[in-house]
């Protein structure tokens, strides 16, 4: 009798000596056969590496079958107090009638708490050896992963099998299965038949990105030039209210063609319009001047909107009137100055640079003598002598600090000054706005709350630039093009503040042809990143929604377009914190959102309060996700806690997504996300927590197979939380506190905003504490920066509690640039100003 590699059902073989022993006299050939895979895994398995004992209580699971009834004799040679487990009754009686095991001592392993009676029977002790055969959902990765970190958890090991397909009865002594036994393997997993295991790998790059030709530009999170990136839009927020983008602030101003007709159009909007399909306002739109191209149209929108508006409109701009135009070569100063010249103005001009002087000088024609440096602040004693003491009659501004108030010193009686954009940075008491004396009029303009408030002004400006476009009044303004692909390249040479008149980022060539046409051209592909955004006519369902993370989230759902949610809880609103935020949600966002938010608490738990959940969630509209948060801590050893704990902690998390999955899955469309918030405790394991750890995997498996059956499924193992959520008030005694660090929440909605889009059904997210020197170094640079900064402010550091910021102590935005130099030249760290 042997064992061999394969090839065995043959009537003739050549074997390998060492693989071969002799049939004891008394067995049959048959009976020798059924005693060699089975019984040589109960000897490796119990005998050499459990070292069983004699008297030792032992589990053997499956013992109707091969290796099970092998255990069973063993056990029994070695006076062994025997419980086993049958998958039938049929296969208890037979344990009953040819083993003699007792009935109480059979337990059906459908039924998953099989381990509540095996505690009744050991009268709570549990048994000395498992010897287990079980798979999938009886055994957990999340439960080992625990298990292994407390107390013997060392002698543990288990076999994943995934292959739903084939049976469980491996043979230990044929490859790859022997492997496991031979090379004391402790985490295995069996997948389309071959042996591997878990391991937790690092995304690759780019793993985050994807080739489209539908895209937008916008910053990263950390809103700097380095985060400028083209995102995928794939998916859009549809017209109406909902077509807002609090995410995205970059770009205003966009030509192209209209989707419908073909025509080309021009237009302003509030943000995201650096991309190259979008749905407008149509009232916010016009066609372009037929003599104009794509190119030439972008470059008058935002500018001679603003001249328009600020000169002509609120200043009301006569004929002939002395206006001085700082900024004279950016594009509102260029649109300012052909305007003017149509009035037949006397036109006065600043500039930062001679370069710049000599391009209004051989571009538009003003006199070298009409011509300031700002950079100069005495450029008001040059206006004055230039008007013969007068001074000018109207003052288009765009610069700030000292040179505002050197400015307004340059207009005349009853002279009017305008001003572009913010001026909360100098001292009022230095400008006097209210000249009574000298009947100054002055205004501040504001183009977006202007088109945002009065729904006319554009009509009012595009009628105004229609009949203006072929009179020299307007003309498009000197632009430098960067294509879509460098629109980094386009926002550094604009910071840089080398650049004359306009920089037009192209998403793709325009056509010859300047009437409307049907076929309009794609753009190029480009890599993009990829971009979460929820669907306003759909509704999420948020389990626990209302706990620490579930709160958080449901803002940063809103922030991507989902305006519908139902979230569970136990027991509805209890804390002012959830009040204050569903009250706000209720108060603010459903009228002008028709956003809707029902707290619900039907039971998870059951199939009737899935379906009731369920049903809750359709009447608001179709259902586009669910994100499991319900959690139920009962930390503890596993050779203390009570089953009651145990299960609970395991069902609220298994049994809630188990149901929402089957149930979710006879709705006649698949649903966008389901997602489970799992642990880092599940992945990587954590003492104390293997009822969670154990939970947390049963969902991770439900993932997978969604996966496996083209739905949608990610579990995201995230380390601890800081800011909010189960660790919030534990300073630092959370698990693994000496190797992970808290993870801030926004960070944790960053992440999963990039990882709702990747294939992979299972992905850890935490951030690991840096102990190291280097760390600590930069803390000492940080703490030394810090202390410089109150002393620049003269505030005693000392004295200054750890938590106060500069917004505490009332920074002005001129004051954070300053600072934000300073900080970047003495010390090398970039800030934003957001950040400052
Ligand atoms: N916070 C972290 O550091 C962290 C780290 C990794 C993973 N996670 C995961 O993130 C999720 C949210 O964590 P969290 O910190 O926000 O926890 P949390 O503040 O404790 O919130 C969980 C909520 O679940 C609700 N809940 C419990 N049993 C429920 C049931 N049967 N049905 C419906 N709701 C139930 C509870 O609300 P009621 O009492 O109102 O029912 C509780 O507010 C959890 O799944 C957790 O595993 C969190």
């Amino acid at each position: 009798m042997g064992l061999e590699f394969g090839r065995m059902f043959c009537n003739s073989v050549n074997v390998i000596d060492e693989y071969m022993s002799s049939i004891p006299e008394h067995w049959a050939m048959a009976e020798a056969v059924t005693v060699l895979s089975t019984y040589s895994t109960v000897h490796y398995g119990l005998i050499k590496r459990a070292h069983l004992r004699k008297g030792e209580n032992v589990l053997i699971h499956s013992g109707a079958g091969g290796v099970g009834q092998a255990a069973i004799n063993v056990c029994k040679h070695y006076e062994c107090d025997i419980y086993a487990t049958v998958e039938t009754d049929r296969k208890k009686q037979f344990l009953i009638n040819k083993h003699n095991i007792p009935e109480n001592r059979i337990f059906i392993s459908t039924d998953v708490h099989f381990n509540d009676e095996i505690m009744d029977a050991t009268d709570g002790q549990g048994v000395d050896v498992v010897f287990n055969s079980l798979m999938g959902e009886k055994l957990s990765t999340g439960l080992m992963n625990c298990l292994r970190l407390e107390a013997g958890g060392e002698n543990l090991r288990y076999i994943f099998h995934m292959d739903t397909n084939t049976g469980t009865n491996f043979d230990f002594n044929t490859k790859p299965y022997s492997d496991i036994l031979v090379n004391d393997l402790v985490a295995n997993v069996i997948k389309g038949g071959k042996v591997g295991t878990y391991r937790h790998l690092k995304l690759p790059n780019g793993y985050d990105k994807c080739l489209s030709n539908d895209y937008y530009l916008n910053l990263e999170s950390n809103r700097d030039l380095v985060g400028l990136q083209w995102f995928d839009s794939q998916c859009h927020i549809p017209m109406g209210p909902e077509k807002i983008y609090p995410d995205c602030l970059l770009g205003f101003e966009y030509v192209g063609r209209r989707a419908d007709t073909g025509e080309r159009v021009m237009g302003l909007e509030f943000g995201r319009m650096f991309c190259n399909s979008v749905n407008v306002i149509d009232e916010y739109m016009s066609s372009i001047p037929e003599h104009w191209s794509m190119a030439e149209a972008v470059t008058v929108l935002s500018t001679y909107s603003t001249v328009h508006y600020g000169l002509i409109k609120r200043a009301n701009l006569r004929k002939g009137e002395s206006v001085l135009i700082h900024s004279g070569a950016g594009g509102v100063g260029q649109a300012a100055i052909n305007v003017c010249k149509h009035y037949e103005c006397d036109i006065y001009a600043t500039v930062e640079t001679e370069r710049k002087k000599q391009f209004l000088i051989n571009t538009h024609n003003i006199p070298e003598n009409r011509i300031f440096i700002s950079t100069d602040v005495h450029f008001n004693d040059e206006i004055m002598d230039a008007t013969d003491g007068q001074g000018v009659d109207v003052v288009f501004n765009s610069l700030m600090g000292e040179k505002l108030s050197t400015s307004f010193e340059c207009l005349a009686i009853s002279g009017r000054f305008v001003q572009i954009g913010r001026y909360d940075t100098i001292d009022e008491k230095q400008l006097p706005i209210n000249d009574s004396i000298r009947d100054i009029q002055f205004t501040t303009i504001f183009m977006d709350f202007v088109i945002m408030n009065d729904s006319h002004y554009l009509d009012e400006f595009y009628d105004w630039m229609h009949k203006n476009s072929t009179n020299n009044c307007i003309k498009p303004l000197n632009y430098t093009v960067f294509e879509a692909k460098d629109a980094d390249k386009a926002f550094r040479y604009m910071t840089s503040g080398e650049h004359i008149g306009k920089i037009v980022v192209k998403m793709r060539d325009e056509e010859s042809e300047r009437t409307a046409i049907t076929f309009i051209r794609p753009v190029p592909e480009l890599l993009v990143s990829v971009k979460t955004y929820f669907n306003p006519n759909k509704v999420y369902i948020i389990t626990g929604g209302l706990g620490g993370f579930g709160l958080e989230l449901i803002s940063w759902m809103q922030s991507l377009g989902a305006r519908k949610f139902v979230i569970t809880s136990r027991s509805g609103l209890k804390t002012d914190y959830q009040k204050f935020i569903v009250n706000r949600f209720m108060k603010k966002y459903k009228k002008y959102f028709m956003s809707n938010l029902i707290v619900s608490t039907a039971n998870g738990l059951t199939i009737e309060g899935t379906k009731q959940l369920l049903n809750e969630a359709k009447e608001l509209a179709p259902i586009g996700g669910v994100f499991h948060l319900a959690l139920e801590l009962n930390d503890s050893l596993f050779k203390n806690i009570t089953f009651e704990k145990f299960c609970s902690t395991v069902d609220t998390k298994h049994k809630i997504f188990a149901n929402l999955d089957q149930m979710s899955r006879l709705l006649d469309y698949k649903l966008d996300y389901f997602v489970v918030f799992s642990s880092i405790s599940c992945g990587k394991g954590n003492a104390g927590q293997s009822n969670y750890g154990f939970g947390n995997s049963l969902c991770e498996r439900i993932c997978e197979e969604r996966r496996r059956d083209g739905l949608h499924g990610l579990a995201v193992q995230y380390g601890p939380v800081g800011d909010v959520g189960v660790f919030e008030s534990s300073s630092n005694e959370t698990p693994f506190a000496s190797t992970l660090g808290k993870q801030r929440i926004l960070l944790c909605c960053d992440v999963l905003d990039k990882l709702l889009a990747i294939k992979q059904p299972i992905v850890t997210s935490y951030i690991t504490q840096d102990n190291s020197n280097e760390t600590k170094q930069t803390d000492g640079k940080q703490k030394r920066i810090i202390v410089e900064l109150w002393r620049t402010l003269g505030i005693d550091p000392n004295s200054t509690p750890n938590d106060t910021t500069l917004g505490d102590i009332g920074i002005d935005s001129m004051f954070a640039t300053e600072l934000r130099h300073e900080l970047n030249r003495d010390y090398h760290v970039q800030l934003t100003l957001t950040q400052l």
